[in-house]
C-alpha cells in the first residue's frame, strides 16, 4: 500500500523562535494524539533544519525535509546547499520543482532532473512538484502540461530509482490564493498522472507512488481531498504555519 504523506512547506517564513515554537507544539500534539499510518514531513528554511531536527528527535512518523537542494555534488558554489550536506544533517526529503522555484529562480526541467539525481544519489526522497497555470487550465491542456513536466524531469530514472519519488500536484492558480482545486479536479489529475506513470513504469510502481495535492489545502477541505482514491496526502503551505491547522490536516485521513 502506498504511503499517506502530509508535508508542511514553511516557505520563507518564521524566525528561529517561531520555528521552535511551532515545532514544539507539533511534537507535543503528535505525542498526545498518535498519528497512525501517516508520514509527516516538516520542510522549514535551511537554517531551521538542524534545530527542528533536535526537537523532533525520534517522534514516530515525523521526518525532516528541505525546500530545495543544489544540482551540484559539492565545491565552490557559494550559497548553495547540496543533497549530500542535507543527508548528513538527517534530512530525509527534499521538495523539488516547486512552481515558485520554476518561476522566480528560473529552474528548468533539465536542472530539475539533475537535482532529482542528486537527491536520490544521497538517499533523499524527492517530493517532485508539478502543476499548471490558470491560463493553461483554461486552455484545457492542463493534463498534458503536467504529464510533460513529469516526463521531462523524472522519466530518465530507472524503475528502482523512480519508486523512491513522491509527486505533488500543485495547480499554480490554487497556491496561496485560497482557491483550492475541487476534490474532483484533484482526483482527475492524480488519476491521469498515475496512468502516465503506469505507461512508463508499469502498474505496480504507479500504484505504489504517493501523489500529494497542494494549493490552499486547509482543515476545512483536506478530508474531502484525501478521501479521493488517488490523493495520497498533501503539500501544505500557509496552513502548515499553524500547529492546530496542520495537525487537523494530518488527522483528515
Ligand atoms: P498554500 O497551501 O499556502 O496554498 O501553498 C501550497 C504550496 O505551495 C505548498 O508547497
Amino acid at each position: 500500500m502506498r504511503k499517506k504523506i502530509v508535508a508542511g512547506n514553511w516557505k520563507m517564513n518564521l524566525s528561529f523562535e517561531e520555528g521552535q515554537q511551532l515545532t514544539s507544539e507539533l511534537v507535543n500534539m503528535f505525542k498526545d494524539e498518535a498519528i497512525q499510518d501517516v508520514v509527516v514531513v516538516i520542510n522549514p528554511p535551511f537554517p531551521h533544519l538542524y534545530p527542528v531536527q533536535r526537537l523532533v528527535g525520534d517522534t514516530a512518523g515525523v521526518f525532516l525535509g528541505a525546500q530545495n537542494c543544489s544540482d551540484k555534488e559539492s565545491g565552490a558554489f557559494t550559497g548553495e546547499v547540496s543533497a549530500k550536506i542535507l543527508a548528513s544533517f538527517g534530512v530525509s526529503y527534499v521538495i523539488l520543482g516547486h512552481s515558485e522555484r520554476r518561476e522566480y529562480f528560473k529552474e528548468d526541467q533539465t536542472l530539475l532532473a539533475t537535482k532529482v539525481n542528486q537527491a536520490l544519489a544521497h538517499g533523499l526522497t524527492p517530493i517532485f512538484c508539478c502543476g499548471e497555470s490558470l491560463e493553461i487550465r483554461e486552455s484545457g491542456t492542463h493534463e498534458e502540461t503536467v504529464k510533460a513536466q513529469v516526463t521531462a524531469s523524472l522519466f530518465h530514472l530507472s524503475p528502482e530509482e523512480f519508486s523512491k519519488v513522491v509527486i505533488a500536484y500543485e495547480p499554480i492558480w490554487a497556491i496561496g490564493t485560497g482557491k483550492t482545486a475541487s476534490a474532483e479536479q484533484a482526483q482527475e489529475m492524480h488519476a491521469a498522472l498515475r496512468s502516465h506513470l503506469a505507461s512508463k513504469y508499469g502498474q505496480a510502481i504507479a500504484e505504489q507512488t504517493s501523489i500529494l495535492y497542494g494549493g490552499s489545502a486547509n482543515p476545512g477541505n483536506a478530508k474531502e481531498l484525501f478521501g479521493k482514491p488517488d490523493v495520497d496526502g498533501g503539500l501544505i503551505g500557509g496552513a502548515s504555519l499553524k500547529s492546530r491547522d496542520f495537525i487537523e490536516i494530518v488527522k483528515s485521513f
